[in-house]
This record gives structure tokens, sequence and C-alpha cells, in this order.
């Protein structure tokens, strides 16, 4: 957290943005958000993620940040604060960073693994098939990477120097930005000579919502519909950092005199920007390339298929631009996995009064056990699982994805809309974020999310999550 101090929280308003972007901006954004809209064809899943990170996303970050603010305390004592009684809750945040951190550093892993790959076997890694044989391989090598990336996150986390890579990734994001967008107007412009297609047509059907997709037998189809919400929603609170503690904890750290509802907007557009920027590469690049290879397929993998494609399509740039590209996806990755060990670190070191440099080799030692397993799903424990929601064939770590997005997540914000809406009410939240003498000028509106709109929301995408929409519409 570069531009902080417990004691003396972040220096200013640019400060707090950028550290809880780094959070914010990852996998999340450059893994997760391309690979949903691929799922759902792009169109549809944009818009409806975008509706949801303005009303929904904007409700629960500001709540989450200025709960941080002002109680002062970390997500785990920040809710004993609000109310004596919801304690628990604090507790109940701490489950979602260490489920996520198991699947995280494995994603991590795949990241550092195509780093290297794409310059020692730039073309294979452009072939049919390179991803799947890669993960499904009986020798696991993504256990090595993946044990490289956690001991990476760890090391930085066991050295306390998170304000170092914060201080480098203030370079790299921007930088990372300027090549994303590059690498997004070549999509747009790319052409695939043996199909015709271009990245336009592939751009448009990105922006274009289809209504098709949410129907059956030529009517709109309720499981759909809800399916859809439920991965924009798990997707918005992943990708914000949302109802897992991690932005209270933020929120301790902010000065007095910050208006948090503009940070909170600065936050959440530079997030939303990334992601964007990143379904705008993959989802036209699986249009125009599909032909070249195993990329069509909804996945985890389908970054991994698709952008090695995208850069050897670029002759010569692209055996730079390709491996600059990972090195840039490994520091944003890192970043966020040092918050989210951070938390489980610190959260721990509290509770059992114990030192920071002896609780980060316990939790990196409980995690590498739990993510060889996760690995491990991938060759050896191979299975496949129909969840509540109807996806099939899911293996470990999109049972853990399903876990904690789709089941902790609305729960967590349920509760927290509960005590803040009902048992303190909204006033709490309201004067916190007008006492820096900014007037909240969406008090009504954030009011009525809190309140009403948000909890029924969340009822609804744990019923779906539980799968009793499935079991209607049957
Ligand atoms: N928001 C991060 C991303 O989009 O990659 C992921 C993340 C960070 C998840 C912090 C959980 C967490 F506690």
């Amino acid at each position: 957290m570069s531009t902080q101090t417990k004691k003396g929280g972040f220096s200013g308003s640019i400060g707090f943005v950028l550290a809880a972007a780094g959070s914010a901006v990852g996998l999340g954004n450059l893994w997760r958000f391309p690979t949903l809209a691929n799922k759902y064809g792009g169109g549809l899943f944009l818009i409806v993620y975008l509706i949801l990170v303005l009303t929904f996303g904007f409700s629960l970050l500001i709540t989450d940040i200025t709960i941080g603010r002002k109680t002062g305390k970390s997500s785990l004592e920040a809710f004993k604060a609000v109310h004596p009684k919801w304690g628990f809750l604090g507790k109940l945040t701490f489950l979602v960073p260490s489920i996520i951190v198991t699947y995280y550093v494995v994603i991590g892993g795949w990241i550092l693994k195509y780093m290297v790959s794409s310059v020692t076997e730039f073309k294979a890694t452009a072939g049919a098939g390179y991803f799947d044989s890669f993960v499904s391989d009986k020798d696991s090598p993504m256990i090595f990477w993946m044990l490289i990336y956690l001991a990476i996150t760890a090391f930085i986390v066991y050295c306390g120097v998170e304000k170092g890579i914060e201080k480098f990734s203030k370079y790299i994001m921007p930088a990372l930005l300027i090549l994303i967008i590059g690498i997004a107007v070549f999509v747009l412009f790319s052409k695939n000579d043996a199909t015709g297609k271009t990245g336009f047509e592939g751009f448009i059907g990105y922006i274009k919502p289809n209504l098709n997709d949410l129907k059956t037998d030529g009517s709109i189809d309720i499981s759909k519909v809800m399916n859809l919400l439920l991965d924009a929603m798990s997707q918005l609170f992943f990708s914000l950092s949302v109802a897992m503690g991690i932005m209270i904890t933020y929120g301790s750290y902010v000065k007095k005199d910050i208006n948090l509802n503009k940070s909170v907007k600065q936050i959440e557009i530079f997030d939303t920007i990334v992601a964007f920027l990143a379904g705008m590469i993959v989802i036209p690049a699986v249009y125009t390339f599909a032909s070249l290879g195993n990329i069509a397929k909804p996945g985890p993998g389908v970054i991994f298929d698709v952008l090695p494609k995208v850069f050897a399509s670029m002759g010569v740039a692209g055996r730079f631009i390709g491996p600059i590209f990972f090195v840039m996806v490994a520091f944003a990755a890192l970043t966020s996995s040092v918050s989210i060990m951070e938390a489980i670190v610190g959260a721990c070191s509290e509770t059992f009064k114990t030192s920071r440099k002896k609780i980060s080799l316990i939790i990196a030692g409980i995690a590498a056990v739990a993510a060889v397993v996760v690995c491990l799903g991938y060759s050896s424990l191979s299975f496949g699982v129909t969840l509540p929601t109807g996806a099939q064939n899911q293996n470990l770590l999109d049972i853990l994805d399903y876990v904690s997005n789709n089941l902790l997540m609305p729960i967590i914000s349920l509760l927290t809309c509960i005590v803040i809406g009902w048992v303190v009410k909204p006033k709490w939240i309201v004067e916190e974020i007008e006492s820096s003498g900014h007037k909240f000028k969406m008090r009504t509106f954030y009011t009525i999310m809190i309140r009403y709109v948000a909890p029924i929301m969340m009822v609804l995408l744990l019923l779906q999550s539980l799968g009793v929409f499935k079991f209607l519409s049957k």
C-alpha cells in the first residue's frame, strides 16, 4: 500500500484511489471479465455489467469504504464497531479472500507460464490446443508456475515491501492501459483472410446486445436472465474487491477530508475501463481468429488461447508486444494477490496476536497445499460437476469461484445492506461521506439502493445460485 501508513493514512485522494485501484485491477479485469463476456457472446453481458457497476457497484463500494473510514478499523473489527451484534459479519468476510487466494495464484501461474513461453515458444503458444495440453498435462507443470507465483506474492507480503511493488505499479498500470488500447485497436482492424471476418464485426458483436441469447424456444427464459445477472454481479464483486472486507480496510486508511463519493467513482471508472478494453481485445479476436484453432470454446482458457494468436498475427512486433503484455498483466495480478494475502495475514495476526512474518509463512504454506489440489483438479483429480446454476462440467477451480463469488459475496452483501439499511440506517453512512464537507448528491438514490433494491437483488441472486429459478423454469 504505497501511499499509506497504518497510522497516517493515505497521503491524499490520488494515493488512495491508486492503491484501491491496484487491488481492484487484476485478473478480474483481464482474465475473468473477458471469459464471462465471451460466455455470453459479449453485448448483453457488457450492458448488464455496466448498469450494475453504476448502481450496485457504486452503492456497495462506497458502503465498504465508508464503513472503514468511519470505524477506522480493519474488516475483522469494523462490523463490531458498526453494531456490537454484527461482529460475526467481519469474520464471514474473511472467508472470501481465503478461498479466492487458492485459485488466484493458479491463474497467476498461468500468466507467468505464458510470460515465459511467449518468448521461448512464441509460435507454439499460438497453435491449437496449447493451453489445454498445458493444464491437463499429467505431470502438472502448472503446479510449478503456481508455486513460483505464490512464492513471489508471499515474499512481498513477508518482507512488507508492498510499498515498493505498488510504487512500481504506478508506472506499470498506465503503461498497461496504453498497451491494451494499442492491442485493442490492432484487433479492431484485423482481418482473417481465410474467412473474411473482421475485428470490427467482432467489436459490433461485443457492444450490441442480442436478446436471442436469453430465449428458449422463442421466449425469454427467466433462468437464463438470472444466470446472466448472477454472473455479472459476481464479476462486479470480484473485480471491485467488494464484499470481501478489503475495501473496508482500505477505507480505514483514508483521511477525513477526502471526498469519498468522487474517489469511489474514480476507482470504478478505472476498473471498468480496463475490463472493457480487455473484452474489446478478446471478444472480437475470438470472432476473427475462430477458424485458427480451438478458441471459441468458452471457459477460463479463452484469453490464453486467443491472445497468442493476436500476437502471432502482428508479425515481428508481436514477439516483443506479447511478452511485455504478459509481464504487465503479471504486475497487475500481483498487486491484487498481494492485497488478498495481506487481508488474510492482517486478520490472522490481529486474531492470533502473532507476528506478521510468522503468519505470512503459515498462510503461504496452507495456500500452497490448497492451490496444488486446485491444479490437480485439471489433471489427476479431474472431475466434472454440474452446479445448481446449471453450469456443467465444472472443476475444482470453478467450484471455488462459485462458492466465493456466487454464494458468499451475495450473502455478505445482503447482510451488509441489512445492517446499514435497517439497523444503523443509511444516515450513518451519509453523515460520514458528508463529514468531509462535500454534499452527497446521490443520497436518496443510495438510501433506496441499500434499503430495498440491493437486498432484494441479493436474495434473488442467492435463489438463482441455489438453482431455484432453474427448478421453476423446468
Ligand atoms: N479485484 C481483483 C481483480 O479484479 O483481479 C481481485 C481481488 C482482489 C479479489 C482482492 C479479492 C481480493 F480480496
